[in-house]
């Protein structure tokens, strides 16, 4: 039986993959973070006709979660018509670490919503780039 949290966020990606902007791949990615807050930030892909400058469904809801004030997150949900559901890119994976260590991550193909693979964001990226503790940002929101 799937956890009502963990049904929740899926369900969120599954509606703010609604609000896609993919008019060059076709490929529509939903994303939802679930903040410490206990808020759930949605996101979706936005592409560009200069295709670089595309910015994954993760990295918007990271992003706008970031933005409105949240340090920690416990999960995220990532969702698109792809079988086994999408795996996050190298660069959200790097995000990830940075900023949702701890984040569960539920990957699920949006035929089967009910059905999510999960991981870590250590498993997804064992290593990843991160500066040395005295070098690193304060990232607190500001008061
Ligand atoms: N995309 C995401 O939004 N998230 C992923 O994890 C992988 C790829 C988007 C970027 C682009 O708009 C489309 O999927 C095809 O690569």
């Amino acid at each position: 039986m799937q956890k009502d949290s963990e049904r929740r966020v899926i369900a969120a990606a599954m509606k703010a993959r609604l609000q896609a902007v993919a008019p060059f791949s076709g490929f529509q990615v939903g994303a939802a973070l679930l903040a410490d807050s206990g808020k759930i930030f949605f996101g979706a892909n936005v592409e560009s006709a200069s295709y670089g400058l595309t910015c994954c469904a993760e990295r918007i809801a990271l992003f706008k979660a970031l933005t409105e004030g949240e340090r920690g997150f416990e999960a995220i949900a990532i969702v698109a018509r792809v079988p086994g559901g999408p795996l996050p890119c190298g660069a959200c994976r790097q995000l990830l670490a940075e900023y949702a260590p701890r984040a569960v991550v539920w990957i699920a193909d949006t035929l089967k919503p009910q059905q999510p693979r999960q991981f870590t964001v250590s498993t997804l990226l064992p290593e990843p780039f991160l500066l040395a503790s005295e070098a690193r940002p304060k990232v607190r929101p500001r008061k």
